[in-house]
Order: C-alpha cells, then sequence, then structure tokens
C-alpha cells in the first residue's frame, strides 16, 4: 500500500490560483481530512491526485512511483463524489458489484463474497437486492461507498459524501465508514467542510485557506495548536476569540480582556494579538485579582449542554462558554479570567512560537 506525496502542486484556472505549491504526505493507511471552506480548492487537490485535473506545476507519488502523467485509471484509485452516479435500475449488490466485473482475476464466487462483505461492513445485508431507485439519498450513498471500497484500490477518495444527505442517515455514514476503516485499510483522503466531520474521521487534517495549505497536524493538534489564527477561528463553533493590545508600558503589553501583561516579542508590537478558545474564557459574577470586569451583551445559548455569552471587555467582544447556571444574562456584569495558560499570541495572522513568552502577575 502506498503513500500519496504532492510536491509543489499548483493548479491555475486562467489568472485564478485554485491550489498553490501544495506539499504534504498522506500515510499509507491513514485517512486525511481536506478541511477548509468552500472555495480553497479542495475539490481540485483531491482531483488531481486522482488524476482528473491536469496539475499546472508540482508532482504526485504514489509510495515513490511519479503518477503525475498516468491518467485516473492507470493511478487506481477509487472515489465517492458528493453527487453518487449509479445504475438506478440495478440492485445494491449489483451497483456494488459492477467494478469487480472487471477484474479478472476475480472469479465469480470470490466477487461474490467481495460484495458480501462489503454489504456487511456498511451495513447494507438487508437491502441488497432493492432497486437504487427506491433508496433515499443516505442509503445511495452507502452504495457509492461500498462500489468504492469493493475494489480494493490502494488509495479511496471522498468528496464532500455527506453534504447531501440528511442529518440521520450521515451519522450512519460515518458509523460504516469507521466500520469498513477497522476492516479494510486504505490510504483515505477524504475531502469536507466540516470540522466536525473531519475531527471525528481524520488521522490527520489538512486545512486549507485560499488555495494554500494551512497546516497539516492530528485533529486535536490543529485544534489545540493551531499555527494561524485562520485555524483557531476555523475549528472550533464558535472559534477562537482575538484580542488586540490595549496598552504598552515598560516593554511589557497588555490586551483586552486580560489581566497580565507579557513581555513584547521581538519585532514590536506590530500585527500583534492574543487568542483564546471561549472554553477556556473564565466568567465570574465577583471581582478579583487576575479578573477583568466586563458586561455580558449577548443572549446566552446553550449549545451541548453549554452557555455561550457574549461579553464586552475593555471595548472588545469575547465569547465564552460556561457551565449553564451561572446566572448570567444580558446586561449582568462579568468578571472574565483568560488564564495566561491558555493565551496564544499571533502577528500578523501567524502564531508566535516563543518558548520564553512569560506573563506578568495581574495587573489588575
Ligand atoms: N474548472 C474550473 N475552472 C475555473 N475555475 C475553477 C475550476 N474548478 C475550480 N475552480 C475555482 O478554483 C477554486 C477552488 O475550487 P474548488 O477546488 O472546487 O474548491 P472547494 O472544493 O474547496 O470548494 C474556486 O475559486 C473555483 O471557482
Ligand atoms: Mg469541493
Amino acid at each position: 500500500m502506498p503513500d500519496i506525496r504532492l510536491e509543489g502542486l499548483t493548479r491555475r484556472f486562467g489568472a485564478a490560483t485554485a491550489v498553490d505549491d501544495v506539499s504534504m504526505v498522506f500515510a499509507e493507511g491513514t485517512v486525511t481530512c481536506l478541511l477548509g471552506p468552500s472555495g480553497c480548492g479542495k475539490t481540485t487537490l483531491m482531483r488531481m491526485i486522482a488524476g482528473l485535473e491536469v496539475p499546472t506545476a508540482g508532482r504526485i507519488r504514489f509510495g515513490g512511483r511519479d503518477v503525475t502523467g498516468l491518467s485516473a485509471r492507470q493511478r487506481g484509485v477509487a472515489m465517492v463524489f458528493q453527487y453518487p452516479v449509479m445504475y438506478r435500475t440495478l440492485t445494491v449488490a449489483e451497483n456494488i458489484g459492477l467494478p469487480l466485473a472487471r477484474d479478472r482475476g476475480l472469479s465469480a464466487a470470490q466477487r461474490c463474497a467481495r460484495v458480501d462483505e462489503v454489504l456487511d461492513v456498511l451495513n447494507l445485508s438487508a437491502q441488497r437486492d432493492e432497486r437504487i431507485s427506491g433508496l433515499d439519498m443516505g442509503a445511495r450513498q452507502k452504495v457509492a461507498v461500498g462500489r468504492a471500497i469493493a475494489r480494493r484500490c490502494d488509495v479511496v477518495l471522498f468528496d464532500e459524501p455527506t453534504t447531501n444527505v440528511e442529518v440521520h442517515a450521515k451519522l450512519q455514514l460515518i458509523r460504516a465508514f469507521k466500520e469498513f476503516r477497522r476492516r479494510i485499510r486504505q490510504t483515505v483522503v477524504y475531502v469536507t467542510h466540516d470540522q466536525t466531520e473531519a475531527m471525528t474521521l481524520a488521522d490527520q487534517i489538512a486545512l486549507m485557506q485560499a488555495g494554500v495549505l494551512s497546516q497539516c497536524a492530528a485533529p486535536r493538534v490543529l485544534y489545540d495548536q493551531p499555527d494561524s489564527e485562520f485555524g483557531g477561528w476555523f475549528l472550533g463553533s464558535p472559534g477562537m476569540n482575538f484580542l488586540d493590545p490595549v496598552g504598552e508600558d515598560g516593554g511589557r503589553v497588555r490586551f483586552a480582556g486580560i489581566a497580565r501583561a507579557v513581555a513584547v516579542p521581538e519585532g514590536g508590537m506590530a500585527g500583534l494579538r492574543a487568542g483564546i478558545r471561549p472554553e477556556y474564557v473564565r466568567v465570574f459574577s465577583q471581582a478579583s485579582a487576575g479578573r477583568v470586569a466586563g458586561r455580558v451583551t449577548g443572549n446566552c445559548i446553550t449549545i451541548g449542554g453549554q452557555h455561550l455569552l457574549t461579553l464586552s471587555v475593555d471595548g472588545a467582544e469575547l465569547k465564552a462558554k460556561v457551565p449553564p447556571g451561572g446566572g448570567m444574562v444580558p446586561g449582568s456584569a462579568a468578571y472574565v479570567e483568560c488564564p495566561a495558560a491558555n493565551v496564544m499570541l499571533f502577528r500578523n495572522g501567524q502564531r508566535l512560537f516563543e518558548p520564553s513568552v512569560s506573563w506578568s502577575s495581574p495587573l489588575r
């Protein structure tokens, strides 16, 4: 089973650059999610890996073999698209078995066993003899997944397979996906704009922004250690808060909502911002050292058993996720603490990695 290596992969359409100089590795047998907002180049990147789109520049290697000039068929990859293409008058089992008919190395009995295994993995055995035309989108998409994995290609590519599927069927599809991963090892590239899906399915997430690979890391690392403001903002619901400096004194800077100051990093104040995720912001009804006074401004929305508060502190807007029952309503006075350990510094959108970042004791 090969890994996939991209080297300086670029695709331009006229003056527009859809994919811009992407270099990365998809380790063999792992799932990589290409994640990013609509139009950031995910599909174009996937189509180049598939051999459906010709790169303007760069190379693609499967396990050391340069496949850049090979057709889709020569590369031996299977694909699942957003809109499944299927034979509506054939049954579920017939659709899954169809691509296997071309494989002359397989006997009829082997083909049949392969189809049965896939039906079992995807929990489709009960529908094996139903026609596609009678199935809902969720079941159809499962069949499309089944057809792609039945071929046992080394590489399987998925382009937003759950986008047109209703919520319940979507969860089923994700469960089926995890089950097939457990039973059949293939190198998988999975395109999605849905961060929850990426966090659930991926061994590594490749986060894209405007054609550029922003960061590639394990889901938890990407979430906890974003190396750009974009990563902090795109992951999380809502994403990270970003706070501007509100004062500089004696070589130290303080940011809105944060009671401590930090030594001004090398390079000065230009483009400097602090970031903290809403779940780390602590909100109290009493003043105390280390807390900055503010006010609740936004309605409290409950997400997954937690309250989301919108606060105003030092003239900045801050979101906080807090346990319910704190008695905070719009208009309430609120005292905010941003623990120094959870605050990151960014300059011009890029994370500053400074082992020496040391925060003062509370100034307020
Ligand atoms: N065949 C094409 N011709 C011209 N522009 C294209 C073509 N395919 C994609 N693009 C452009 O490239 C950019 C990336 O598109 P795409 O890869 O589909 O993004 P995503 O899948 O992340 O939504 C978009 O601006 C899109 O309009
Ligand atoms: Mg797309």
